[in-house]
């Protein structure tokens, strides 16, 4: 596997428990949710570049610093959603661009029905935030969008991989780095991650 990371904090490891756990509530899926989400910002932090500044304390000017580069998160539609607000929380200047796509559960290929990005994609750090990586099909898609519309430099951030969507991204977008929380086993024959959590989009949004 290239460019890939897997947070392997102790915190993240109770939270993603949580998350599989069948009998766990919306409510505590979602602040689970939002912490393994928080961690996994955290850690893509430490790819983003810095450019230094000027800047006058109240006692004398010194040294700072700024990121190099505008962040745009995109969250797919509509599991991706879960991820924005904690994103949000340490990257408050990111800007939110949104790509709808839901899978077609005899197929299972993508199909989108919506679009919508900041401009200046080219200039930026593109995070797309996935919480699953199944047959890394959505992940794909999304990334074919965004290289079109002049993403270059770009990150996925997902809660749990499967290998199949790993291998997939790996194959079509050598280039862009994967951070997830659980490298989990396999897909079943609809292509649900095993052991995984079930349905990210229902589990978060009450639509079971
Ligand atoms: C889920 C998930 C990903 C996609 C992953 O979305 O949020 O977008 O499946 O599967 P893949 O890697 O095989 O493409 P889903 O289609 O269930 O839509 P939803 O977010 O609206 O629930
Ligand atoms: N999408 C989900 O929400 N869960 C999976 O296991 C696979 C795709």
């Amino acid at each position: 596997m290239k460019n890939f990371y897997l947070v392997q904090n102790p915190l993240v490891k109770r939270d993603v428990t949580i998350l599989r756990d069948k009998n766990t509530n919306q409510a505590a899926f979602r602040a689970a949710l939002n912490r393994v989400a928080f961690s996994l910002a955290v850690e893509i932090s430490n790819s983003f570049g810095l450019v230094e500044i000027d800047v006058e304390t109240p006692l004398e000017k010194t040294k700072g610093y700024k990121l190099a580069r505008q962040i745009i998160l995109v969250p797919v539609l509509r599991a991706g959603l879960s991820m924005v607000s904690s994103f949000l929380e340490i990257i408050p200047d990111a800007k939110v661009g949104h790509i709808g796509l839901q899978r077609d559960e005899k197929t299972l290929e993508p199909m989108d029905y919506y679009y919508k990005t900041p401009k200046n994609l080219d200039e930026s750090v593109t995070i797309v935030l996935d919480p699953m990586l199944a047959t890394g099909g959505s992940a794909v898609a999304s990334f074919n969008s965004l290289k079109r519309g002049g993403a270059k430099k770009c990150v996925l951030a997902s809660l749990i991989a499967a290998p199949e969507g790993v291998k997939k991204m790996n194959d079509e977008h050598p280039d862009i780095s994967i951070y997830t929380a659980a490298l989990d086993r396999e897909l079943n024959s609809v292509g649900y991650i095993l052991p995984g959590l079930g349905d990210a989009g229902d589990r978060t949004f009450g639509t079971l």
